[in-house]
């Protein structure tokens, strides 16, 4: 198959779809690569990187949509993108489909083939795509965190970790999923004193298990969380109700509860975020300050550590990619019910229910979409 890699060109987007082990990895199994050049400079990797590796170098976006049979992106294709599309081509891609009706329209008219990284799904409900940047960004949230607690960026001006003879820091982590338990790990690595929150008593009884002995775990509600955030330094919203906006744990009111020069990370802000004050900011301008709390509330979290970031997506989308490339993408969704939940738009027709609903346009069953398709060939 002929594979292209365009460079993403959406604000502040720094990560490449594939790395050099990627292309490798293609040519092994006897498909051509095209990648635009400097697609994984914000990356760390070179044009020279991705030919000594078997890619093409293309000079530019239009000329790797025209020759590529699949296109494998991080983001969804932008409005210039849109006339690039091909009928039949497969884009690989986070899409979103359910935060915009234009990008949805878009891909219905230009028939193109859309294999969404957010909704491939493994049977245990899991989401392996999305999995990497909840890690990236729970990471992240703790040196985020650290930071915004020193006095010059309005913190408290406390050490996270202490030191011999001072205690360490406070840290409440809202929810134990994938963002909360990698923030906790942080945390407590740190050696601050953590306290972890869930509403799931099998997930607090797991964490319980595998964390260290200075983070305890805790049964998330209203009057837990206000007693706990009078004695934090550093709070992470990490809260995650599938399908529907974050409820907000920290109203405005509870602000008053917590101490000047508090810090509050919310990663949730991409789902409306658990901390009622907080709206979507940007790496450019991470926080703001409402009655002497400092919220960082960055809604792409990854896309300032792009190196980090790509390895860990490439990572878990690089299999998927292949057997996209290996057997073509009706086989492949035929043969593998992850990669089948991942298809939302295929020749013009939506074949992911959610995206259908979100803008009243007809739904149609993707095993019939897929056995007509084959049929057909
Ligand atoms: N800002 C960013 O850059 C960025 C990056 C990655 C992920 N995120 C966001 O981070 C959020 C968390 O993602 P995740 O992958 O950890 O989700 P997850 O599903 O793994 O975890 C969510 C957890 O929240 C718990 N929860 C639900 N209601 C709760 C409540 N009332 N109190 C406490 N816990 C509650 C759930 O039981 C679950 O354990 C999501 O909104 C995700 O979109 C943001």
């Amino acid at each position: 198959m002929i594979i292209g890699i365009p460079k993403e060109i959406k604000n502040n987007e720094n990560r490449v779809a594939l790395t050099p082990a990627g292309v490798a990895e293609f040519k092994k199994n006897g498909h051509s690569i095209y990648v635009q050049a400097s697609a994984g400079e914000n990356s760390g990797f070179s044009d020279k990187a991705y030919a000594d590796a078997g890619a093409e170098i293309l000079p530019t976006i239009a000329d790797v949509y025209s020759i590529a049979e699949m296109i494998i992106k991080v983001k969804e294709p932008i409005a210039s993108e849109y006339p690039l599309i091909k009928k039949d081509q497969l884009l690989f891609t986070y899409f979103h489909f359910a935060s915009s009706e234009s990008l949805t329209h878009a891909m219905i008219e230009r028939q193109a083939v859309c294999l969404a990284y957010e909704t491939v799904e493994k049977t245990d409900r899991s989401l392996p795509l999305l999995v990497p940047m909840s890690e990236v960004a729970g990471r992240m949230s703790i040196q985020e965190g650290a930071k915004y607690l020193e006095k010059p960026l309005k913190g408290k001006g406390i050490l996270l970790g202490g030191v011999p003879g001072v205690a360490p820091a406070k840290v409440l982590v809202l929810g134990g999923g994938i963002v909360g338990t990698q923030a906790a790990k942080m945390a407590a690595g740190f050696g601050a004193q953590v306290t972890i929150m869930d509403v799931s008593l099998a997930r607090l009884r797991y964490l319980s298990d595998v964390m260290p002995a200075n983070v305890t775990t805790v049964m998330s509600n209203h009057y837990n969380i206000c007693e706990a955030i009078a004695q934090t330094d550093l709070v992470i919203g990490a809260v995650l109700i599938p399908g529907a906006k974050a409820p907000h744990l920290i109203t405005r009111d509870m602000l008053k509860l917590m101490s000047p020069g508090t810090v509050v990370v919310d990663v949730a802000v991409d789902q409306g975020g658990c901390i009622e004050t907080c709206t979507p900011t940007t790496h450019e301008n991470p926080t703001f300050i409402i009655d002497d709390i400092v919220h960082y509330c960055v809604a792409n979290m990854p896309g300032a550590v792009p190196y980090t970031s790509t390895l860990a997506l490439t990572n878990a989308t690089l299999p998927y990619a292949l057997q996209l490339a290996n057997k073509g993408w009706k086989k492949a969704c035929v043969e593998n019910e992850e990669l089948k939940k991942g298809l939302n738009v295929a020749n013009g027709k939506i074949v992911y229910k959610g995206v259908a609903d979100a803008w009243g346009l007809p739904f149609n069953d993707v095993e019939t979409v897929l056995q007509n398709e084959l049929q057909l060939n």
